[in-house]
């Protein structure tokens, strides 16, 4: 029995993506292996982690003078190894500012752990409105070694509708829970990073997707894991990589391409959470806190209306009841509460209408 998987990441995947890997978990492409199995060094591999590039290439439309990575530490590893690489400098030299727009937690994170290499400055934010909007772009520092945002913030629901003009300044962009949801013009950034347990494939593989003028500028005293220029030099195989994960993405990949690509997922993801959002806009029972121009069509938090003191008992008995109806992984951020449906790339639009159909039989109990 498969329920339909709201969460926020690890999240759900394609079926038959999941039927594949099973079928091919023992003996992957005649090769007699798991991929779990093989050398990465391998020639059974090496058609896998060059496939699964040439597949997100060709669907993200990445220019020819980016490299594509593939590492390891999720994210947030991201968030030390931009400023590491972008703007850290030898030891005694002056230090560089970065630019950071606060829109939610990971981005606060991002700003923090910059902060252990260079100056980030918060020149915009939203956290006096516990970020349920997305503040007007600033304009481009151009003392700033680079211009930081997180395009769709996962937590709370809101996601940049126009991408900030940042000129000189390399733009660099946290797309973990957005990456290919809808088209992106990638030639806008200077960097493109994204957790995979989302919209990729299983936790565990981190994209980069980097300008080649801004690899090599690493100080000297960067660890070789974390340096841009040796992952690129080495085709992402340096060390060993998440080999498995790699070549799940690689199928989810290949899914999305028969599908129609980002053009088509993202036609059905705009009607996804049109349906939620109308849906939610009319309910007498439950609203959305962000601001309409700000909407994630990713990540949707939801809160019941009425007394607050009242709200977290509804709150459980909604998630409880939910889980029980097969609906799962509905219980907001532990941070924020409320709900949240988080509907990537390989919810179906029978997922998002089994959930209202649960909510409009909910509001009734209430
Ligand atoms: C926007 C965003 N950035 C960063 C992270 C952290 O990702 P990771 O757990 O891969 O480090 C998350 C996780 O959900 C996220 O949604």
């Amino acid at each position: 029995m498969r329920v339909y998987n709201f969460s926020p990441g690890p999240s759900v995947l394609p079926l038959p993506v999941l039927e594949r890997a099973a079928r091919e978990m023992t003996d992957a492409n005649g090769s007699g292996q798991s991929v779990m199995e093989m050398s990465h060094r391998s020639a059974a591999f090496k058609p896998i982690i060059e496939g699964a590039e040439a597949l997100l290439r060709e669907l993200m439309g990445i220019p020819p003078n980016y490299k594509v990575l593939f590492l390891q530490g999720g994210a947030s590893l991201q968030f030390s190894m931009v400023p590491l690489n972008l703007g850290a400098g030898e030891p005694g030299s002056p230090r560089k500012t970065a630019a950071y727009i606060e829109t939610g937690i990971w981005a606060k994170k991002a700003a923090a752990e910059a902060a252990k290499y260079l100056e980030p400055v918060i020149r915009a934010g939203s956290a006096g409105k516990s970020y349920t909007y997305i503040p007007a772009a600033p304009p481009p520092d151009p003392a700033d070694a680079y211009y930081h945002i997180t395009l769709n913030n996962t937590i709370v629901g809101t996601r940049w509708a126009a991408i900030p003009e940042t000129g000189a300044v390399p733009l660099a962009a946290d797309i973990s829970s957005c990456i290919l949801s809808e088209p992106l013009d990638v030639s806008k950034f200077g960097i493109l990073y994204a957790g995979a347990q989302k919209n990729l494939g299983p936790a565990g593989t981190t994209v980069v997707i980097i300008r080649e003028d801004l690899i090599g500028r690493a100080p000297s005293w960067t660890p070789a894991m974390l340096r841009y220029d040796i992952h690129a030099e080495e085709g992402s195989l340096y060390n060993t990589p998440p080999c498995y994960g790699i070549y799940i993405i690689g199928l989810v990949l290949e899914w999305l391409k028969e599908l129609g690509g980002v053009e088509a997922i993202a036609a059905l993801n705009r009607e996804k959470a049109e349906f939620f959002y109308n849906y939610l806009d009319d309910s007498r029972h439950f609203y959305s806190p962000v601001e309409r121009s700000s909407r994630s069509i990713m990540n949707i938090p939801f809160i019941p209306k009425g007394d607050p003191a009242q709200r977290k008992a509804v709150e459980a008995r909604f998630v409880k009841e939910a889980a029980a109806a097969a609906l799962v992984n509905l219980a907001g951020h532990r941070l924020v509460g409320g709900m949240r449906a988080s509907i990537y790339n390989s919810m179906p639009l029978e997922g998002v209408r089994a959930l209202v159909d649960f909510m409009k039989k909910f509001e009734q109990t209430l």
